[in-house]
């Protein structure tokens, strides 16, 4: 028998939300994993969020920008990853509409450079068919779907995006594809809805609520609060994550949705009532800091995924409760907030 080949796993944007939570995962799941963090900190990356992984042996941090190709082949060379994860990325759809320039930077010319050093790094290394190259993609790619209808996007659905974001994120599955097609790269793609859990930068929907309302501060829900979403809790997005990559078919995208499509303004009230049993006010509270404001500029109305494909091929399922993590989520940024 051949010798097994230990993992040299490179994730990107590892000190944010969804990499960070991925490297917990990982690094529980294969402890024999070598872990390599690359990721520039912007506002949304943050080291604290490794806390108990930096100590180990086998991860290394490196800061840095995924544009910089030099430093890419710096990483390259020196940890000889196998497996790539790249979640680094600009990440919020209000951010992109008034500045969309760092998104295309960093989506697509830095998704461009990973994917050229990398193959470059396998082709050389004789490592191309032993290495696999994850794109972290999202479901808004698929643009928005009527409130009314009951569609939902399937890996087949033609892309439509509609925010600087997710024009960003389409353009970097594109390249991913063609270097597929092109040069035999052994990519996959993962689409994802949204994620919620600890550790996610405090301006997205649900740690917005969570800590204004504990602070007394005004919800702010867009338009009309009808807009939903499918919600998903990122450990669930982890272990499809750790599945597509070890056992994903080359070339393929698969979606991750949670089934669990909520309208804004009901989560709103729902986070809204579990605060109420976590601190023990009274839900009233923090329902009445509800505030509607004008609607953002090209408001998705709807996004719903089918996930049929990784649930049938795979054998993955969410394995949280909705109510369960999300009150386990409002309970440890409230921890935070008491530090
Ligand atoms: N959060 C969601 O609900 C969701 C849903 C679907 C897909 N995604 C995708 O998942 C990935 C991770 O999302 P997240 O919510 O964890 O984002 P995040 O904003 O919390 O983290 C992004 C990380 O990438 C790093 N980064 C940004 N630009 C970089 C660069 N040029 N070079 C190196 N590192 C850089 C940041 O410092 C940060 O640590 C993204 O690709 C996003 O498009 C997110």
């Amino acid at each position: 028998m051949g010798k097994v080949m230990s993992k040299v796993v490179l994730v990107t944007g590892g000190a944010g939300f969804i990499g960070s939570s991925f490297i917990h995962y990982l690094s529980k799941e294969h402890p024999d994993y070598v872990i390599i963090n690359l990721d520039k900190l912007t506002y949304a990356g943050n080291l604290e969020n490794l806390r108990g992984i930096d100590t180990r042996a086998n991860y290394h941090f490196v800061k840095g920008d995924i544009t910089n190709r030099e430093l890419v082949e710096y990483v390259f060379e020196k940890f000889k990853p196998n497996y790539v994860v790249n979640f680094a990325a600009e990440s919020h759809v209000d951010r992109s509409i008034t500045g969309p320039e760092v998104f295309v930077r960093t989506n697509i010319y830095g998704t461009q450079v990973l994917l050229d050093v990398a193959k470059d790094f396998w082709v050389r290394n004789n490592m191309l068919e032993h290495s696999r190259f994850l794109q972290i993609s999202t479901d808004e790619v698929y643009g928005s779907l009527p409130l009314e209808s009951k569609d939902k996007f399937t890996e087949e659905s033609p892309l439509n995006p509609n925010s600087p974001y997710s024009a960003s994120k389409a353009g970097a599955d594109l390249l991913c594809r063609s270097y597929y097609v092109t040069y035999g790269m052994p990519i996959l793609i993962t689409r994802s809805s949204n994620n919620f859990g600890p550790r996610q930068y405090p301006e997205k929907l649900i740690p917005l609520m969570i800590n204004n309302a504990v602070q007394g501060k005004p919800l702010p829900v867009y338009g009309d609060g009808q807009n939903m979403r499918d919600w998903l809790y990122v450990e669930d997005n982890c272990n499809a994550i750790d599945l597509v990559l070890h056992k994903g078919i080359i070339g393929e995208i698969y979606n991750i949705g949670g089934g669990n499509e909520w309208k804004n303004i009901d989560l709103v009230n729902l986070i809204c009532e579990l605060l109420g049993e976590v601190t023990g006010k009274p839900s009233e509270n923090y329902k009445r800091l509800i505030t509607f404001i004008k609607d953002r500029p090209g408001h998705d109305r709807r996004y719903a995924l089918n996930s049929d494909k990784i649930r049938r091929k795979l054998q993955w399922k969410p394995k949280w409760n909705f109510r369960d993590a999300l009150r386990y989520t409002i309970e440890w940024y409230v921890k935070q907030f008491k530090l």
